[in-house]
């Protein structure tokens, strides 16, 4: 019982109640939505100077590879399975109802922190756009709880978050045309970066190339690899999508692949205009124009950042409100979440309950400790939807699919791999609090979830 499947066909009956308003093309726009954001403009930073040097490259080519593979699962499942919530129906239909569950918790945890690390990273961008006019906020306002510095809250953080919240109460479609013109933008500033930085680098900045060796590379990937968060979003989107089987695989793949050739030029462009060492503040891609002294074009970068990472809040939190809503229309959470409501037809309550949550994360917790659990938990979400290919492939070898992994099983094999040795990169306490969550998602599913499920037959209505 505690394997209990989901039958394929039964997503397809299930779907209707939302509207199906996506293409392709507004896919791969939500996708690169979901991608650049607080990865590039401040993480970056932070793994060179700690971590990989100007062998920063290397660490985003890893992560890079990785993401593919991983991109290439994802994109099965989505085009055979194209239900909302993402590898958690996934898991549901190859692995049964108890690893579904422990996935969706998973990815509760993904969205959740990702949502709050990205809200701080835009913080910290808005305050210094802020201080360039002069305003500042009240100190103890400004940052994470971290009394020892004096600081308790990040107010901007939340109130950016509740923003967000709202926009997506108003509808996906309304939510998708604000995020295009905004993804447009973030676009253009980071051509603009590769097109005028490139003038500015010095070679002689790449020496030595791994001041940290091989094991600073991979540490870096571990980080950097936030940077690509996102591609996984766009399949929580598809009971919205017109025709999911032909458009989801092409909105994942085209996305990443944009992504992440321009991570690879940034990177190295980065790297080469500051020395790496220098590279640890929380504007690292603004600062490196103000270090050539284009002070003016810096302005414009920090302008650009602060609307690309708002996109990726939305894909973020928005990814977050499909995943509660599929969860809880199977039964396995409240049913506040699956509550479509009004005109706009979107689970309009279950996203202020999670609007509210993800607010005071990231009000409270620092960026760098979001990012690292974000981490651990989608690469643990990637190498189990891996896995999943081979099983479905295995149990369900007939099943429709409109787009199919090359090399199976070695692909599925190394992306999982990949994503296990990237997970060994993390910090121990990362680990533990992994631990706790899965821990607590457990009991919460034998209390609640497995009573509840609509797959069991003894359900109380
Ligand atoms: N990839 C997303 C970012 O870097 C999560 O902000």
């Amino acid at each position: 019982m505690l394997f209990r499947k989901k039958p394929i066909a039964s997503e397809a009956n299930e779907s209707g109640a939302l509207k199906r308003a996506l293409g392709a093309f507004d896919l791969t726009t939500l996708g690169v939505g979901a991608i650049i954001g607080t990865g590039i403009f401040v993480l970056t930073g932070v793994a060179a100077a700690k971590y990989a040097g100007p062998g920063l490259v290397l660490s985003f080519l890893l992560a890079g590879t990785i993401c593919a593979f991983a991109a290439l699962c994802y994109s099965e499942f989505a085009s055979t399975i194209p239900a909302s919530g993402s590898a958690y129906t996934y898991s549901y239909t190859a692995f049964g109802e108890v690893i579904a569950w422990i996935l969706g918790w998973d990815l509760i945890l993904e969205y959740g922190f990702a949502s709050a690390a990205v809200a701080s990273g835009w913080s910290g961008y808005f305050q210094t756009l802020l201080s360039g006019f002069g305003l500042e906020l009240p100190h103890a306002l400004t940052s994470a709880f971290n009394p020892e510095k004096g600081t308790y809250f990040d107010i901007t953080a939340a109130v950016i978050t509740l923003i967000i919240t709202f926009l997506l109460t108003r509808g996906v479609k309304e939510a998708a045309r604000a995020n295009g013109i905004m993804v447009a933008i973030k676009i253009i500033v980071v051509l603009i970066f590769i097109g005028v930085g490139v003038f500015y680098v010095q070679p002689a900045n790449w020496h030595p190339f791994l001041p940290f060796g091989f094991s600073g590379v991979t540490a870096g990937a571990a980080t950097v690899f936030f940077a690509y968060i996102g591609f996984d979003a766009v399949s929580t989107a598809a009971e919205e999508v017109k025709r999911p089987q032909r458009d989801l695989p092409i909105g994942i793949i085209a996305s990443l692949a944009v992504c992440t050739v321009l991570y690879i030029v940034v990177s190295l462009i980065l790297t080469g205009i500051v020395p790496y060492n220098m590279l640890n503040v929380s504007d690292p891609v603004a600062f490196a124009f103000e270090f050539v002294q284009l002070n003016g074009l810096s302005w414009i970068v920090s302008l650009g950042a602060i609307t690309g990472i708002t996109t990726v809040l939305l894909v973020m939190m928005y990814g977050q409100t499909r995943l509660l809503y599929s969860m809880s229309r199977d039964g396995l959470l409240s049913p506040v979440f699956s509550k479509v409501s009004g005109k706009s037809q979107t689970p309009a309550i279950g996203s202020w309950v999670a609007g509210a949550i993800v607010a005071l994360f990231s009000g409270f917790i620092s960026l760098g400790h979001l990012a690292e659990l974000t981490n651990i938990g989608t690469l643990f979400a990637f190498a189990v939807v891996s896995l999943g290919i081979i099983v479905l492939r295995k149990n369900n070898p007939d099943l429709k699919r409109g787009f199919r992994v090359p090399l199976v099983p070695l692909i599925p094999i190394l992306s999982a791999l990949g994503c296990f040795y990237l997970m060994t990169r993390l910090a121990a306490l990362t680990w533990i609090t992994f631990f706790g969550w899965l821990i607590i998602g457990l009991v919460i599913y034998f209390v609640y979830g497995r009573n509840h499920s609509h797959l069991n037959p003894l359900r109380r209505k």
